[in-house]
């Protein structure tokens, strides 16, 4: 399973490449916002080279499926590690299948977000989306268990041999990642402040100190042994 970071703040992604557990980086409209990327296309292109050769999920920004297609077209261009995220309806209700599936046949990776069900997850994967995104804590937000829609699609896309990979994205707790992760999430995209809590625990802190405690204890015995024989 891999790990993506859901985050355009540059200094917790360095954080988190250095720590070597991120395979790649999803934005949206909102995440870009929310961390002060302004200008998507510089944003964007730094982003793309702090990640290397990992992927690097970037949102349209328009609500035209026609105009979905130039804006993926110009975004393909920024940087070899663009991924293009299309809505898989837009916010009339459109399909924007259709975008995904030019864009494939194009060979531009598409990422289809704000999935919220197996039927749309399904039909994205038809369209030819490299990525399906499965918004977790948005389908608890409507009383629905996202573990279910995870399974299925993760049991039909395996069955049926489709090669879209399932990122859950919506992380709103550490226990939705655990949940993804055993539902059969092929990537879980992870907001910064997830993966510190995931790492933390109070109890290994407590054990750590402990065995530096007696490390610096056993330290000192050999000191004064030492300083035993010297004087005999
Ligand atoms: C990931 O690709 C999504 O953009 C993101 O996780 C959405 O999360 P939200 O439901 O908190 O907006």
């Amino acid at each position: 399973m891999q790990i993506f970071l859901d985050s355009a703040d540059s200094k917790e992604i360095e954080k988190w490449l250095q720590q070597g557990v991120i395979d790649g980086l999803t934005t949206n409209p909102s995440i870009m916002f929310k961390d002060a990327v302004y200008d998507i296309e510089e944003g964007a292109r730094r982003l793309c080279s702090l990640l290397g050769d990992r992927p690097v999920s970037v949102e349209v920004t328009t609500n035209n499926p026609n105009e979905m297609v130039g804006q993926a077209r110009a975004f393909a261009q920024w940087a070899p590690n663009i991924v293009v995220k299309i809505p898989v309806i837009n916010e009339n209700g459109d399909s924007c299948l259709g975008v995904m599936s030019a864009l494939s046949r194009d060979g531009i990776p598409v990422n289809a977000t704000a999935i919220l069900s197996f039927n749309q997850a399904m039909l994205a994967a038809k369209a030819g989306a490299t990525y399906v995104s499965i918004f977790a804590g948005r389908i608890a937000d409507e009383g629905n268990d996202p573990a279910i829609v995870i399974r299925n699609t993760r049991t039909w896309l395996d069955d049926w041999q489709i090669a879209s990979k399932i990122i859950v994205g919506s992380i709103r707790a550490v226990g939705d990642i655990q949940s993804a992760a055993l539902a059969g999430a092929h990537i879980l995209t992870i907001p910064p402040q997830f993966l510190s809590k995931m790492l933390d625990h109070k109890y290994t802190r407590e054990t750590v100190r402990q065995f530096n405690q007696d490390a610096e204890k056993a330290l000192a015995g050999i000191s004064k042994m030492s300083a035993r024989t010297a004087v005999s």
